[in-house]
């Protein structure tokens, strides 16, 4: 039998168990940790004392079984593309990271489902399904690393949930371990099972805290012959809302995007050092990439020449190309540019769309206030209610965190935000988690959670606090 060289005491015990149990090669411990990065934005390593790398959800069943008989706090590894520090470990914890559960075990083009194990990518499973003629319309700039485990356990949205709805919207069935091992099977292949309580929906955004996701039966769409797409600018925000909703009417059901930047966003990626080309002006308060999946060019002009005739836009241009295309999408996706000039404070908050324009004049004023010069650059998903802002405070961002999120949280209570629209909760928006959800509802989240995982071993401390003692 392989030995374990550890410290003595419970943490040695927990490694020799798992090693004896799945093997050494399942097994890794120091170095072998903590040389692993903590996340891809991030410049910091992992620091837990074990990382088990099963291959099977029997072997996700065995550590956790083994974590829950020693009391063992166990987070949940996906491709740590995640932005509020829901991955986050310290030195007592142990990582169980899916990333060895990679495997499309189904794909099935009639009834348009695929069936995964949750350490996929996103974007292998994009690339799979489109050689069989199918879409899955889950599309975030993350989708190169981002896995479909960590997606389900953060209800990650992207760029089409105007039309295909957040990844809640794709999951027919998933199969999930417990905190103590017990399996939960729940493979559901339908779009309609009303047979009682919907279970998977506990393992959908919620972090990890109350089960580990391993497998998942998720809907495709049929894939479409056509994908305009094309990039407006708009003198206004009353004019920007007008145009939502010209679109959503006048493009028949087929608008699939309306991602929408802020002037200052979009002239930061259109000017060196950024690398990419303006394909309008520079000029405009507000542009919108508009993509309509499935539509023909013929609709998308009719719209588009309404929408000029009706003064709704200034000027738009249409993409010739699927590079052209992309070029735009590039444009709205490099968030990261702006994050490595220094705005390095990224937000995620949800509104209703006639409170943005004001909203976002007083976080503005009062970053202003707080610190002349700051920067917001502002983008999102504005058909969805989704901003977000990347600012920047000076040279150390990150020591007026607080101060920041202050001034973008608060002004949410008053007219019903969110703190969180997609990014999750994690460590990051703990503090604030009472912004958008009152005392009742914590409360039951609470009791769900002492209900699954009554000895609090699964990423404990993330979204809320737990009261082990209620
Ligand atoms: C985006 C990430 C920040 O929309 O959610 O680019
Ligand atoms: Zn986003």
């Amino acid at each position: 039998m392989p030995q374990v060289i550890d410290d003595p005491g419970v943490p040695g015990k927990v490694a020799q168990a798992l090693v004896d149990c799945l093997g050494q090669s399942c097994v890794l411990l120091d170095d072998d940790v903590t040389s692993r990065g903590a996340g891809i934005w991030r410049s910091d390593h992992i620091n837990a004392k074990i990382l088990v790398r099963p291959c099977s959800t029997d072997e996700v069943s065995q550590a956790l079984r083994i974590c829950h008989e020693h009391g063992q706090t166990v987070v949940a590894h996906g491709g740590l593309t995640g932005l509020v520090g829901s991955a986050l470990t310290t030195q007592d914890d142990v990582v169980i990271s899916l990333e060895r559960m990679n495997q499309i075990e189904t794909i099935n083009p009639l009834e348009r489902t695929v069936i995964v194990q949750s350490g996929v990518i996103l974007q292998t499973l994009q690339e799979a399904v489109a050689e069989q003629g199918l879409m899955y319309p889950l599309d975030l700039g993350g989708r190169g690393s981002c896995t479909i485990g960590g997606n389900i356990s953060t209800n990650a949205g992207g760029n089409r949930v105007i039309r295909y709805g957040m990844t809640r919207d794709m999951v027919l069935g998933l199969e999930a371990v417990l905190a103590d091992g017990t399996i939960v099977s729940s493979m559901n292949q339908m779009i309609k099972n009303n047979a009682g309580y919907d279970l998977k929906q506990l393992f959908i955004g919620t972090e990890g805290t109350l089960g580990i996701v391993t497998r998942a039966v998720l809907r495709c769409r049929e894939q479409v012959a056509s994908q305009p797409t094309m990039l407006a600018g708009l003198e206004s925000f009353e004019k920007l809302v007008q145009f939502l909703k010209a679109m959503d009417g006048g493009l028949c059901g087929s608008l699939s995007a309306f991602e929408v930047m802020w002037n200052n966003y979009y002239r930061l990626l259109t000017t060196l050092p950024a690398t990419h080309q303006p394909p309008l002006a520079q000029h405009y308060p507000y542009y919108v990439l508009v993509e309509a999946m499935g539509a023909d060019s013929a609709l998308v002009e009719k719209v588009l020449v309404q929408a000029l005739d009706d003064g709704l836009v200034g000027d738009v241009v249409i993409a010739q190309s699927d590079a052209q295309c992309q070029q735009i999408w590039a444009i709205r996706d490099d968030v990261g540019h702006a994050m490595e000039q220094g705005a390095v404070l990224l937000f995620d908050v949800s509104l209703r769309i006639p409170d943005m324009e004001a909203y976002v004049e007083k976080v503005n004023a009062a970053l202003q206030q707080k610190f002349p010069g700051a920067i917001n650059y502002t983008l999102g998903h504005v058909g969805d209610g989704n901003l977000h802002f990347a600012i920047g405070v000076g040279e150390d961002s990150e020591a007026s965190r607080e101060v920041v999120e202050a001034c973008v949280y608060e002004p949410l209570a008053a007219i019903g935000g969110s703190v969180s629209a997609e990014h999750g909760v994690g460590l990051e928006k703990k503090p604030y988690l009472d912004i958008s959800r009152t005392n009742n509802e914590i409360e039951l989240m609470r009791c769900i959670k002492r209900a699954l995982d009554p000895k609090g071993i699964l990423n404990p401390g993330k979204i809320f606090d737990q009261l082990n003692d209620a």
